[in-house]
């Protein structure tokens, strides 16, 4: 008997306030929460931020107290989350803010979770590596503010870290956890260094992308309750909304964004496509791309970026997602060309070159002109990784179910052999 497939798809909509100087509504939309003593979470580089203080003196205007846990790292890890859980609950707030990128969003997210429902770390962590329990119940309410426009992290339930032992990155997963609202403030994109732009702009780019070329939500095997429905639930039709927004604005604005911190026109739109995408893949799941990230991230030798804050050898997430996507993308053209030449083309593909371009290179070769144009890693060479690296990043990613399984292929440690293979050297 074949698996029954599902039949319905989730629209999990993200509660969200976006505009020029939406920080300074954090205390309004705090009180109408029921706060009155927040846990504010963000990092030592934004610490004394104009955008922590705005935020700050907002919640004080609203007759809210602020405690202040900057101790996240960056790319955390179990032992970050652990210690900020602990605060969490040693502080014992009625609500949490998060004001920072990802990390900081992902671990406010954790110590929600941690402090609420205390439990063995491994409880709630994304199967094999852990239980994969359910959240027991509803968490605190947390307003999100991004300071980057990449990771999407404040319309997601999902929480990534670096599981130290076993030098490998994995998640929580869990629509409980994705925060209450976002408060989307594009002036925060205007101090961005170019390369902080141009990586999360791949990490967007890569959401868009994966969430568009997902395996549709009617191949996967039906839940055995309707409430069980993952949210990687497949691409539908609403996550295909966002996904095509996206990336007609990355295609439009996302060079320009990178090249002059001045085209706050440019900035802000490509924060705005930050957020469609984050919709769009809270609500299909990402693949490949990103389940081979976490190996590419996690097995780090030397590798240090310019523009981000701090002296450890660190792969930037957008940088780790998208160096394998060119060659995910030539293998997944087979299974929709139509999606894949429609996405090329809101990228900016002109199929000027048609005739000498093989069509499944259309998609993956915008993807590199706009990393040439970019001034982004050419592979997993200029990552400091060799031919020799190929098994353990294999060992790392294919691990990843709940990415990999939500691909429109099936990846496993052949195919993976050959995507890192191929992501080796993009040009
Ligand atoms: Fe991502």
């Amino acid at each position: 008997m074949p698996i029954p497939t599902d039949r319905s798809f989730n629209v999990d909509g993200a509660s969200i306030t976006f505009g020029e100087g939406a920080l300074s509504e954090v205390g309004d939309l705090a009180a109408n929460l029921g706060m009155t003593r927040v846990a504010l979470f963000t990092d030592r580089g934004l610490e004394h931020s104009e955008h922590v203080s705005i935020v700050v003196a907002s919640l004080a205007s609203a007759g809210i107290d602020a405690l202040v846990f900057s101790d996240v790292r960056v790319e955390p890890t179990d032992q970050s989350f652990k210690k900020a859980a602990q605060w969490a609950q040693e502080t014992d707030p009625d609500g949490f803010v998060s004001v920072g990128g990802g990390s900081v969003i992902d671990t406010t997210k954790a110590a929600n979770l941690y402090s609420s429902y205390p439990s063995d770390f491994l409880t709630y962590v994304n199967r094999p590596i852990g239980a994969g329990e359910p959240v027991p119940g509803v968490l605190k309410p947390h307003i999100a503010c991004p300071t980057t426009s990449g990771t999407g992290s404040e319309c997601t339930g999902i929480a990534v870290f670096d599981l130290l032992e076993m030098s490998a990155k994995t998640g929580i997963a869990s629509k409980r956890l994705r925060p209450t609202h976002a408060v989307v403030d594009p002036t925060v994109t205007t101090t961005l260094p170019a390369n902080v732009v141009a990586s999360s702009g791949f990490d967007v780019l890569s959401h868009a992308l994966v969430s568009y070329t997902a395996r549709r939500y009617l191949e996967r095997p039906a839940p055995q309750r309707p409430t069980d429905r993952p949210a990687s639930q497949g691409s539908n039709p609403w996550s295909d909304l966002g996904c095509r927004e996206s990336l007609q604005l990355l295609g439009r604005y996302l060079v320009r964004a990178v090249h002059d911190a001045t085209d706050t026109e440019a900035r802000y739109q490509v924060m705005w496509a930050a957020t469609l995408a984050g919709i769009a893949f809270g609500n299909a799941g990402c693949h490949a791309p990103h389940g081979m990230s976490y190996s590419v991230a996690g097995l780090v030798k030397n590798f240090q970026p310019s523009g981000y804050p701090h002296h450890d050898p660190i792969i930037p997430h957008g940088m780790s997602v998208v160096v394998n996507a060119p060659a995910v993308f030539r293998q997944t053209w087979r299974t929709n060309p139509e999606r894949h030449a429609e996405a090329a083309r809101w990228l900016g593909y002109s199929g000027v070159q048609a005739d000498e371009t093989p069509e499944n290179e259309a998609l993956s070769g915008q993807i590199i002109d706009l990393m040439k144009a970019t001034g982004m890693p050419n592979g997993l060479t200029a990552l400091g990784y060799t031919p020799e690296d190929v098994p353990s990043l294999v060992e790392g990613s294919v691990v990843q179910r709940r990415l990999m399984d939500n691909a429109p292929i099936s990846v496993d440690k052949s195919s993976l052999t050959a995507l890192f293979a191929d992501s080796l050297t993009l040009w």
